[in-house]
């Protein structure tokens, strides 16, 4: 049997010639082979990169709460090109990222959403979502310091929403607080389930693309008439269509390849990021960061009052991101061309530099804890007089544990929680206990940090925190 033979003994088996056809070599508007339309490959492109570098980190990381970070140092240090690894899955996730927003907006303002291609944009939603989705979780996965208070301000937020928000705390932490059990969750869902989500709507989006074909470049003047449209896209496909592979796709490669020589060169560079300090909540003259996708999220919690704090993230959120699903419905005809359609640029210019702003004041960082009094500040003196023992120890505690980086006493201390000084007309025993042990609000728990004791010392003496004759909360 010749070369030719085998070749077709396999031919007749795995019928790849038409496979072939109906993907890869699909017809193509000549004119979308365009610089433009390189992004949604590139996303892919550092999607299968981050699978390959995440396999090849799952070797060697322990996902546990005791080990991850040592595992991690060992990784940075010791592990032959590990760093590299580390940099390379880093850089690669903020790449894929950045990546995957140009090509939404690029979508959006090319008209792609639009008949027949709603389906897509709904699906690509759900990419977006899943994707970041993955950059928290994998944020988690460092669990060192940001990580922890990254989490911490994560869970606090769905904390929030009505009903069942204090189950679902419970759900995504394993228990009310950040425990050894918790980065098994993160790792189940960063490792298997949100991956395979993607995979799984990665294969769908792609379909429709096959499916719907590729969006002709827009024409000025010109919009979707859906009754038309498929006729007219047929007619173009039949006049200048060109297979994807081999003909249109010369920019993508061109591209992708720009990208991972990109992320190489940055890893190179600039390194994997952290683990920064391990994760203890008592410790908090760093200033946590997160990774950038959500500093603006950060900002939003730190600037808005606290008031409409809640209203914002469980209310205007979600209805936002249900906005986005509902793109293609509400504008899925008439004009594609950006020039045609002014208001559609204008909301993107808007949301870009809101959310570019809130990033910015994010790393400017108003909103880190007051470090204006040191934690060796001790308990003022009125509060410590006529204390009995334990209530005393819960005083020195509150010095010991900078409780007052973020909590003022007699008008010195951080801003970044509520002054304390009259705390008990407000809380009682166990709401206190509560707060402290589990935190919320940007507060970290001490849980895992405080021994019972401590803890009942902490609370007898916020209890004596109210003015004289004013009795406690009950
Ligand atoms: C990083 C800053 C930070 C640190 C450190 C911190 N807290 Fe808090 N704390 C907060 C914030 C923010 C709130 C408000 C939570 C909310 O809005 O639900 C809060 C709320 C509280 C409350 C409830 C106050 C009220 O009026 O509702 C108590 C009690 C409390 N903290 C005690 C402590 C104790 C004790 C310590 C030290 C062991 C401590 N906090 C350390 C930020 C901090």
């Amino acid at each position: 049997m010749d070369l030719r033979g085998i070749g077709e003994w396999f031919e007749s088996r795995l019928q790849l010639g038409s496979l072939y056809r109906t993907t890869a070599g699909h017809p193509i508007p000549r004119n979308s082979a365009s610089w433009w339309y390189v992004f949604g490959s590139a996303t892919l492109v550092c999607f299968v990169l981050q699978i390959v570098t995440g396999i090849c980190l799952a070797l060697v990381y322990v996902p546990s709460a005791d080990e991850a970070w040592t595992s991690l140092e060992f990784l940075n240090y010791q592990q032959s090109l590990g760093w590299f690894l580390r940099a390379v899955h880093f850089w690669g996730s903020n790449v894929m990222v950045a990546l995957m927003t140009v090509h939404m907006i690029q979508v959006f303002l090319m008209g792609a959403h639009k008949y027949p291609r709603e389906l897509t944009w709904v699906i690509g939603c759900v990419l977006f979502i899943a994707t970041i989705g993955m950059a928290f979780t994998g944020q988690v996965m460092r669990f060192d310091q940001d990580a922890y208070w990254g989490l911490g301000i994560g869970v606090a937020i769905m904390a929030r929403i009505p009903i069942v928000g204090t189950a679902l705390v419970d759900l995504i932490l394993a228990g009310p607080i950040i425990g050894a059990e918790t980065l098994s969750r993160f790792f189940t869902l960063h490792v298997f389930v949100v991956p395979g989500l993607i995979i799984a709507f990665v294969t769908v989006h792609l379909r429709l693309v096959l499916k719907r074909g590729i969006n002709e470049f827009p024409v000025r003047g010109k919009g979707v008439v859906p009754e038309e449209y498929d006729e007219e896209y047929a007619a173009l496909i039949e006049k200048e269509g060109i297979p994807f592979f081999p003909d249109g796709v010369d920019k993508d490669i061109v591209f992708s390849a720009a990208v991972i020589v990109a992320i190489l060169f940055c890893a190179a560079i600039f390194g994997p990021a952290g683990p920064n300090g391990e994760p203890d909540p008592t410790l908090i003259d760093t200033v946590p960061r997160p990774d950038f996708y959500f500093l603006s999220l950060f900002a939003v919690l730190a600037l808005l009052p606290p008031q409409i704090e809640t209203f914002v993230l469980v209310y205007v959120m979600p209805v936002a991101i249900l906005l986005l699903f509902l793109i293609p419905f509400i504008a899925g005809k008439g004009a594609k061309h950006p020039a045609d359609r002014p208001i559609a640029v204008l909301g993107v210019v808007l949301i870009c530099t809101t959310i570019s702003t809130l990033a910015w004041l994010g790393i400017s960082s108003p909103w880190s804890p007051h470090m204006d009094a040191w934690s060796g500040e001790p308990t003022p003196v009125a509060y410590v007089e006529e204390r009995s023992p334990l209530e005393l120890q819960g005083a020195v505690l509150i010095q010991a544990r900078q409780c007052r980086n973020c909590h003022a006493l007699g008008g010195r201390g951080g801003q970044r929680g509520p002054a304390l000084d009259d705390v008990a007309t407000r809380l009682t025993a166990d709401q206190l206990t509560r707060q402290i042990l589990q935190g919320g609000g940007n507060m970290p728990a001490y849980g895992k940090h405080l021994s019972p004791d401590e803890t009942t010392a902490l609370v007898a003496f916020l209890r004596t925190m109210r003015p004289i004759g004013v009795p406690g909360a009950r």
